[in-house]
């Protein structure tokens, strides 16, 4: 017998999916008076930074919620490092930092008190890294919570979610009214997390936040995932948008047999069409006339994420 290789009859395997950090499998849980997920299936690798995106009322909460244990789903799997949320609770809670999206703070302590707290919770992170959290958010420690603006609060729940460099970060719309200036702190920080190796779990109703830190996107809508996408493949697509500002210009009808060119719109001054593929045979056309201005750009991911949605891909 090789040691370490057969396991005693009886036990379990510690890994159930070596490299996945989050894996949801058929997960349900139904409120009573409607409301909650359906069938929610996901796997998020270690290492990677997912971004989950949904209007209000999708369900991104009631999802976070299962993953900590919080709530518990009806029917399906959830495990997180491939052991069981549930039956290993104690053992993950460690390796988890989470930001809940509604951040309830002791308001009569201090930062510096609430923060001491929580270190003394998760077994004591040294407070020297608590203090390089600190100081790269500039929070001022020592007045009360509740004379902090929500920004500041926010900080503080942040710094609380990184303290003790947990392996995986689950952050419920975490720049969720935010000032811009705190929102690319709070961007940087995961970004950092990302690259000092971490899994990030972030969940936002906003695609272009998601878009600058995550890897991949999935879009839940009324409780259901309806796709899963990497945002190098959402940036990549083969779409152009041109405008089009003419001296002496064609009918814009002219414009759309042009190979390529899908939608052709007037809009004021300008023609604008949608092209797909090589812009090439549109360049040629267009050199024939005499042009005021010419622009052209990639849909933002918004627009990527929404042609997508609405033409109906299959899921991923
Ligand atoms: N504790 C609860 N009891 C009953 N219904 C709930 C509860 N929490 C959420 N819901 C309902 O479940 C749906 C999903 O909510 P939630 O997960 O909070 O969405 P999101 O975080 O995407 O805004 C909503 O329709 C919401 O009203
Ligand atoms: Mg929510």
């Amino acid at each position: 017998m090789v040691l370490g290789v057969t396991s005693p009859a009886g036990t379990k395997p510690l890994t159930a999916r070596p490299g996945s950090a989050v894996a949801l499998d058929r997960v349900t849980k139904q409120y009573r008076g409607g409301g909650g997920i359906e069938e929610v299936s996901l796997e998020v690798a270690a290492g990677e930074v997912f971004g989950f995106l949904g209007p209000n009322g999708a369900g991104k909460t009631t999802t976070i919620r299962l993953l900590l244990d919080l709530i518990r789903p009806d029917t399906g799997h959830i495990s997180l490092f491939g052991l069981d949320v549930r039956r290993d609770s104690v053992a993950i809670r460690r390796r988890v930092g989470y930001l809940p999206g509604d951040l309830a703070l002791y308001d009569h302590l201090t930062a510096r008190e609430l923060l001491t707290h929580f270190c003394h919770l998760r077994g004591g992170p040294p407070w020297e890294s608590v203090q390089v959290l600190v100081d790269r958010f500039d929070l001022d420690l020592d007045r009360p919570i509740r004379a902090l603006s929500k920004g500041n609060r926010q900080k503080v729940g942040l710094v609380q979610a990184l303290m003790g460099q947990p392996e995986l970060l689950i952050l419920d719309e975490p720049t969720s009214g935010l000032d811009p200036l705190v929102q690319q702190q709070v961007h940087a920080a995961i970004t950092e997390a990302a690259e000092e190796g971490r899994t990030v779990f972030l969940s936002s109703h906003v695609l272009s936040e998601v878009g600058r830190v995550a890897h991949r996107v999935g879009l839940i809508r009324q409780g259901r995932v309806i796709a899963v996408k990497r945002v190098d493949e959402l940036r990549d697509r083969s779409l152009h948008l041109v405008d089009v500002q003419f001296v002496d210009g064609p009918e814009p009808a002219a414009l759309a047999t042009i190979p390529g060119v899908g939608t052709v719109q007037q809009r004021g001054d300008a023609v604008h069409l949608e092209v797909t593929g090589s812009l090439d045979p549109l360049v040629r056309q267009l050199s024939r006339y005499r042009l005021r201005d010419l622009s052209v750009r990639e849909p933002d991911l918004e627009e990527s994420f929404l042609n997508l949605y609405e033409a109906g891909h299959a899921l991923t």
